[in-house]
């Protein structure tokens, strides 16, 4: 049964096509054409999968899960596992780092601090190179490698250069990586020293290396590895398919992740809506996405919507506004979502409506101190992950999530991503403008000590601190 269902998904995915999502469009490319952007109207695409026949759908979850047990190195990946649902032949030469299998973790302490009974946090940090964006790497990378391209390129806030530098290493590809001067983490940077990319550091913002990779996508020896990009949205959904496993199959009520360039929670809203038609789960989860305050266009547009306005929006996709006005110079300390013209913002609201969730701001306050929070049930994420707990608990207490309901966020990088941030907060030196400093109290502050070297000094320290 479990090979019949793999045979007639492969067959599925020979008429998978790339697809305009602008609904006065529709466009249709094959998936070998090289665009990043619907070739007639300039809009975004996305991947739109034959999916398998309801009747062999209920074969999944057990074909997926015994995967997880083999040791072929599609199988070893949490994204490759579940490639009925990816958009290539089954003798694709996959670029992978075993990327997946990341933990759901119960966070307690984290629960109690947003006002919920339970919590549980899905860690997408724990992949190869310490955040989400592998998932989508490794499908964007062999996309690149089937197409026969050089060099990949991407704009990036740090983690999407070191993901793309490191598969494309494996790949021997060359990597060009565009990231706005001075703004983001050391760490960051030097993984994408490390895995031998071209980095340029530009003059600008995010959003002008964004602009400037757009336009470098029409030369013919470049392949864009941003989330624009619908392969890469395509690997990123499978952390859908992997959370629903992980919960048995029982869809918890919410699902609450960061909103920076947008990619990630349409990746969500798109994975979860193809569990949905093949019937593996009866229903969609709220998906929520939390904006750091400044830097939060998508946030600031819902926020002007009324529940009419967005109830028409739901029912008519025709009625989106053509553009999301920009943040022209954002701001926060979560530098990985330090970003004012999201490309993926009008999958994300889509993503958003269709499940009911909403779209809020934190601030950096209550980023910082969220983050300190997660890190007390034993958990390390980068700021950015940690507006997920902040935002939540804005949504418990304004009535949007109950304290009884099921409730998971996505966590999408690593503490030590940014281990500067950690120690200024700790420390008490935590600012968002060193110029006309704005300053971030250490709440849950937690400095090291002087300690003199004796056994009595170590325990009246001890002691103190208990
Ligand atoms: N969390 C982290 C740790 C990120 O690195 C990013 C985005 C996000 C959340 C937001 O995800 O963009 O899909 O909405 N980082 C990109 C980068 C922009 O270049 O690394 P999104």
């Amino acid at each position: 049964m479990a090979e019949k269902t793999a045979k007639a998904a492969e067959r599925g995915r020979e008429t998978a096509v790339q697809r305009c999502i602008l609904p006065g469009c529709g466009a249709t490319f094959g998936l070998r054409e090289r665009i990043f952007v619907c070739a007639r109207c300039g809009g975004p695409l996305e991947i739109e999968n034959t999916l398998p026949a309801m009747d062999e759908a209920p074969a999944l979850p057990r074909l997926w899960r015994e995967r997880a047990a083999s040791l072929d190195p599609r199988d070893s990946s949490g994204v490759w596992r579940y490639r009925e649902l990816l958009p290539f032949d089954d003798d694709a030469a996959v670029v992978s780092l075993s990327e997946g299998h990341t933990p759901l973790y119960d966070a307690p302490r984290s629960a109690r601090y947003a006002g919920l009974d339970a919590l549980r946090l899905k860690h997408q940090g724990c992949n190869p190179t310490g955040s989400f964006k592998d998932t989508g790497m490794t499908v964007a990378i062999t996309h690149a490698v089937l197409l026969g391209a050089r060099t990949v390129i991407c704009a990036s806030t740090g983690n999407t250069a070191a993901s793309m530098a490191a598969y494309a290493a494996r790949a021997g590809l060359q990597s060009a990586v565009l990231v706005p001067r001075g703004q983001i983490s050391a760490a960051k940077l030097a993984q994408s020293m490390d895995y031998g990319a071209a980095i340029c550091e530009i003059e600008g913002n995010f959003d002008d290396c964004m602009r400037l990779v757009q336009e470098l996508g029409d030369d013919p020896s470049i392949y864009v590895a941003n989330s624009i990009n619908p392969f890469r949205i395509e690997g990123q959904k499978t952390v859908a398919f992997e959370l629903m496993e992980q919960c048995g199959w029982r869809v918890p009520e919410h699902v609450v992740v960061p909103g920076g360039n947008m990619g990630n929670s349409s990746a969500l809203g798109k994975g979860l809506e193809e569990l949905l038609a093949l019937g593996l789960i009866d229903r969609l989860p709220r998906l929520s996405v939390i904006q750091a305050e400044g830097a939060a266009p998508l946030a600031r547009m819902f926020a002007g919507l009324d529940s009419r306005a967005l109830d028409g929006l739901r029912k008519d996709e025709s009625r989106f506004p053509d553009a999301l006005p920009p943040v022209e110079h954002p701001q926060t300390l979560a530098t990985a979502i330090k970003i004012g013209a999201p490309v993926s913002w009008r999958k994300a609201l889509r993503a958003v409506l269709r499940s009911g969730g909403q779209i809020i701001t934190v601030s950096e306050q209550e980023i910082a101190d969220a983050k300190a929070m997660i890190g007390r049930d034993g958990i390390g994420c980068e700021p950015a992950s940690a507006t997920t707990v902040a935002g939540m608990k804005k949504l418990v207490a304004a009535g949007h999530i109950r304290r009884d309901e099921s409730v998971v966020g996505v966590l999408t990088g690593h503490m030590l991503k940014d281990p500067d941030y950690v120690s200024r907060y700790h420390g008490g030196t935590l600012s968002l403008d060193a110029a006309a400093p704005q300053h971030v109290a250490g709440a849950f502050r937690n400095a090291s000590e002087r300690v003199a070297a004796s056994k009595a000094a170590i325990l009246e320290s001890l002691a103190r601190r208990r």
